[in-house]
């Protein structure tokens, strides 16, 4: 039997939110195709759409992931979902809604899958050393300032392996919830519980409980205690990552012990053989 695909009426049949999912005046979207969601959730987020707004797609044409990378996105092979929320939070703390995403949607698909996923800085999804999931965070410019200002929080979580076409180079780089976990996971109930924790997390941060949740980020890091590369522009950075501090930054102790505080960049963990990933 195949698989049930994404849709709005189901999505929101399993929705246990407040917040997340019922914006006033606002329909949550489900889209067929689309380019990205994470721009349509800017679109709705420039003409005024409250926070709560949700927008999915079975496919998206122009995914984007982080460091203008691709994502792939083909028909019903993962789950693209974008959430606009606008944070009463000082700006300093935004990194932080972040790592929380991680924790929620690293606690989402545990509740539908029952495997354990890793968190790798800033805030890829990961499990058995590959990459599951990720989350594309985004201010779009341009919002009016009767509002607080827009946050969209993009997230793509890699659901069916044979849905997609895996290029030779990724197949060590990857994983999908189908072969990590052995059995199908229906899409419209992870949407749903993702939906949930993180609305469970945020509020946790509108409460000035941060450190809860950093907690239990740091509970799940891979990048921890571990020697990592970390890139960005022209700069290269190796040594080992020892924290996570209050404000979402990697803390890295390079050979000489100089401590080194990365606010942004792509962090690779190095394995058994030397390699990096
Ligand atoms: C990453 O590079 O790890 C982040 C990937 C984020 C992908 C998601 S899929 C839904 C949303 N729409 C996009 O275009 N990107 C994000």
């Amino acid at each position: 039997m195949s698989p049930a695909h994404l849709q709005l009426q189901a999505f929101e049949s399993y929705l246990k939110t407040r917040i997340i999912g019922r914006a006033a005046g606002y329909a949550n979207e489900v889209w067929d195709t689309i380019g990205s969601t994470n721009d349509r959730a800017a679109e709705l987020a420039l003409a005024g759409a409250p926070e709560g707004v949700v927008v999915a797609a079975r496919k998206q044409t122009a995914g984007r992931g982080r460091h203008g990378r691709t994502w792939e996105s083909p028909l019903d092979s993962g789950l693209y979902i974008s959430f606009l929320l606008r944070p009463a939070l000082p700006p300093a703390q935004l990194p932080v809604i972040c790592l929380a995403t991680g924790v929620a949607a690293a606690r989402a698909v545990e509740h539908v899958s029952g495997i354990r996923i890793g968190l790798k800085w800033v805030n890829d999804l990961t499990y058995g050393g590959k990459k599951l999931g990720g989350i594309l965070a985004e201010m779009p410019t341009g919002a009016s300032a009767e509002l607080p200002a827009p946050l969209i929080i993009g997230i793509g979580i890699n659901v069916r392996s044979y849905l997609m076409e895996v290029p030779p180079e990724l197949a060590n780089i990857v994983v999908h919830l189908d072969t990590a976990s052995g059995h199908d996971v229906d899409t419209n109930l992870l949407a749903a519980t993702l939906a949930l924790e993180l609305e469970r997390v945020y509020t946790l941060l509108l409460s000035n409980e941060q450190s809860t949740v950093l907690k239990e980020w740091k509970q799940r890091a891979v990048t921890i205690g571990r020697s990592v590369r970390v890139t960005g522009g022209d700069s290269l950075l190796e040594g080992t990552a020892t924290d996570i501090l209050d404000n979402g930054a990697l803390v890295v102790i390079d050979e000489h012990d100089k401590e080194h505080v990365v606010y942004s960049g792509i962090v690779s963990v190095r394995s058994s053989d030397g390699s990096y990933a």
